[in-house]
């Protein structure tokens, strides 16, 4: 697999080296050079989770890695099912939160886990990454215990939810967690920077685990090839995917599915009050606004990484980008949409009722939609135990760490601080 540097085109590696550096040199990201197509979409759907993802992953990744080891890493980092359940006659949810940590940064973490093993021998690996929530327990469970890696995870102080923040910074070991005094976007900038220090990344074998890192968005890919599997034949053609989105690593997973031939009508690009995305599609300026804090916390981010993805991606298909639906939905719309959901039977949580929102609104007669379920509503006890005055029973992944003590750091937003952390941890 080749792959190429969007900020400089000159800068080449294979899926290897992407594994590996995260991102391009200024803070390029990796984008594949051939984009595969599957001529035969119905025989690839009807074969099994594992075995379908582990043909698709072989399509991206080519023979640098064998197709065997690919079906033994696929085999193990996909080891709990992502069912398509109804919710009405013509919605349904993709339920992503069935992993370890109980969200769909399960799949991404976890595979990125099995090809760094796999690509990086014995080499001495310190992943460092920002989460606005999720991804810090995906990737921290995934490393948990790994021999030669270092796992530094930075995220808003008190900007993620009680429980998402037990469920990583508990565990210890290998995994490090510095709660930052500041959101989201001043977390990746942190990370950004330490990726443009060439000492610093030569010293501690940096490597970012965010959803640029290329071997994450691979796996997303495969589970909307399950989604499709799920659903009946009849509605393929006209099918309407809904995506909560915060960073856009998920929707970029989805469009290169649909560049693969996955056949999907349109697809809805969901955010919260942080809606740089969708205020661009409709007046074509890319205006950041300073971010601002939300029920679905995890998409508080104002300045999307995965944005110029979708961007090449577009233009390498000749794809318009006006045929990306996309809509803000506030707290109140939010809180009214799991409401909505819980009256249908259905317990949901701020990320997967936006997106259910926006596709209730939007869904055309005759059309299907799916929402992707990202988070388990437990996740987020307090906010959904109080929109919809009922109490959530734990699931025992969360049961396990939720009166264990925080070991965490605390840090100003301040890169010289972070940068002597690091150095100074030990092996
Ligand atoms: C629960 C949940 N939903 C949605 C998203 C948004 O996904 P993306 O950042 O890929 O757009 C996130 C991201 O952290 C998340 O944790």
């Amino acid at each position: 697999m080749k792959l190429y540097n969007l900020k400089d085109h000159s800068e080449q590696v294979n899926f290897a080296q992407a594994v590996r550096q995260g991102l391009g040199k200024g803070q390029g990201l990796f984008f594949p050079q051939d984009l595969p197509e599957f001529s035969d979409i119905d025989s690839l759907l009807a074969l099994d989770f594992v075995t379908r993802s582990s043909k698709i992953l072989s399509a991206f990744i080519g023979d640098e890695i064998s197709a065997d080891v690919i079906a033994k890493r696929v085999k193990a980092a996909f080891e709990f099912p992502a069912p398509v359940v109804a919710v009405e006659k013509n919605i349904s949810t993709l339920e992503l939160f069935h992993g370890p940590t109980l969200a769909f940064k399960d799949f991404g973490g976890r595979l990125m886990a099995q090809m760094l093993a796999e690509v990086s021998g014995e080499q001495p690996v310190t992943i460092l990454t920002a989460t606005s929530g999720d991804t810090g327990a995906a990737v921290a469970h995934a490393f948990y215990g790994m021999k030669n890696v270092r796992v530094v995870i930075l995220y808003p102080r008190g900007k993620i939810s009680p429980l998402q923040e037990k469920l990583f910074c508990t565990l210890g070991g290998n995994i490090h967690t510095i709660a930052i005094d500041g959101d989201f976007d001043a977390c990746q900038a942190l990370v950004k920077q330490a990726f443009d220090d060439e000492e610093l990344k030569k010293e501690l074998g940096l490597n970012s685990a965010n959803s640029i890192n290329i071997s994450r968005l691979l796996a997303q890919i495969c589970y909307y090839f399950e989604a499709v599997a799920q659903l009946p034949k009849s509605v393929r053609e006209q099918l309407v995917i809904s995506v909560p989105s915060g960073n856009f690593g998920d929707l970029t997973a989805g469009l290169l599915a649909k560049a693969a031939g996955l056949p999907v009508k349109r697809f809805i690009a969901a955010t919260n009050a942080n809606d740089t995305v969708p205020r661009y599609l409709v007046n074509g300026k890319w205006e950041p606004n300073a971010t601002v804090a939300t029920l679905s916390n995890a998409m508080d981010v104002s300045q999307p990484n995965n944005w110029p993805r979708i961007e090449e991606l577009v233009k390498r298909k000749g794809w318009a980008l006006k045929d990306l639906d996309a809509g803000m939905v506030s707290d109140e719309t939010t809180k009214v949409s799991m409401k909505a959901l819980d009256a249908l039977g259905y317990t949901s949580e701020p990320h997967g009722a936006i997106a259910y929102h926006l596709l209730r609104e939007r869904l055309q007669p005759g059309e299907h939609g799916l929402f992707l379920g990202t988070a388990h509503p437990a996740k987020f006890k307090e906010s959904v135990e109080a929109i919809l005055g009922k109490e959530l029973e734990l699931p025992k992944e969360l049961a396990v760490r939720a009166n264990l003590p925080l070991l965490s750091h605390n840090m100003a937003s301040d890169f010289g601080a972070m940068r002597a952390f690091l150095m100074a941890l030990p092996w």
